[in-house]
């Protein structure tokens, strides 16, 4: 089923069912060694999905969780091959939604112990942060008696901070809104860089992604009848189609997807975005819109 998150919506399946995670990849069009998140009602259930713990990863989910953190750790036996890509990590999250959480709840009442669920949009494409979206991306792959929850438009809209927990110190694998910042004063350990992890398959390091059918051209000026972003005191070029005007970095995170869509919509051959600066979840942001503008 489709469901909704505080980041952006999921495609979700029992995580135990084989059968049921074959499908995620076909309706994605997703390659099977690409790894997917196991979603968590509560912490009581980290324990059935990873082993060997460090005492930072429990202190982040303790600080984030519910929200909009994916702690990749070791997994254990239940955390097979058809959801974790055949790698020997696991990704869990605690959704701060909702909807999302009484899902994940029922489905724990009904025997089940999480939910494997990447973002609801056809691979590499950009993420859905409301239903009508999803929808629209993934209708034609969808059976009748698959499901979609509507939870409103993703508070955040961008996917969750990937944190890699299974050496000495955390790895960020995907910025999100819970920034390095955040995690270095929480845990008074300095984060490790990326480039030291150097494995022949990195998942969700791809260079191109997020990207929508326009091409997406990063800080110059728009020709007339190209779709503009930027933020809210930067006019639009003469002859520029605004796309979005957010006043600050969250509603930028928040319009940005929505904004894509809306120029594939209108048919643009060219978007420009003109990207904000700063730290924070403007470092999500432009990573981003550097994956989306790679061809
Ligand atoms: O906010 C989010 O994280 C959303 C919502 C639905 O929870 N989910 C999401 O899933 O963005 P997806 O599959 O579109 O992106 C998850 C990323 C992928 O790039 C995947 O490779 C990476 O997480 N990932 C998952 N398990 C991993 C693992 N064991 N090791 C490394 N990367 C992993
Ligand atoms: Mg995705």
């Amino acid at each position: 089923m489709i469901f909704p998150t505080e980041t952006v919506y999921g495609l979700g399946a029992d995580a135990n069912n084989i059968h049921a995670c074959r499908r995620i990849y076909t309706v994605k069009n997703r390659p099977m060694l690409h790894p997917v998140i196991v979603h968590i009602s509560s912490m009581d259930h980290l324990s059935e999905w990873a082993i060997d713990i460090s005492d930072f990863a429990i202190k982040l989910a303790k600080e984030f969780w519910p929200g909009p953190v994916t702690l990749i750790l070791k997994r254990s036996p239940l955390a097979k091959d058809f959801v974790t890509g055949g790698q020997n990590t696991v990704g869990l999250r605690i959704p701060n939604h909702p909807i999302a959480l009484e899902l994940l709840r029922e489905f724990n009442s009904l025997g089940g112990s999480g939910i494997a669920a990447p973002s609801a949009n056809r691979f590499g494409a950009v993420s859905p942060t409301d239903k009508v979206s999803a929808f629209e991306d993934l209708s034609k792959f969808l059976h009748s008696d698959d499901l979609i929850l509507d939870g409103g438009q993703s508070s955040i809209g961008i996917e969750s901070t990937i944190i890699d927990c299974t050496f000495k110190a955390p790895v960020i694998l995907r910025p999100g809104s819970v920034t390095s910042e955040m995690i270095e004063d929480l845990l008074h350990i300095k984060i490790m860089d990326q480039k030291f992890k150097k494995a022949k398959f990195f998942p969700g390091s791809f260079k191109s992604h997020y990207s929508p059918r326009a091409v997406l051209k990063l800080n110059c000026q728009p020709k007339i009848g190209e779709g503009f972003i930027a933020m809210s005191e930067i006019p639009t070029p003469k002859g520029a189609i605004r796309l979005a005007s957010p006043a600050n970095d969250a509603e930028f995170a928040r319009q940005m997807y929505s904004a894509f869509r809306m120029g594939d919509k209108l048919k643009l051959q060219t978007i420009v975005a003109v990207t904000p600066r700063g730290q924070g979840i403007s470092v999500a942001i432009r990573d981003r819109l550097t994956r989306a503008s790679k061809v």
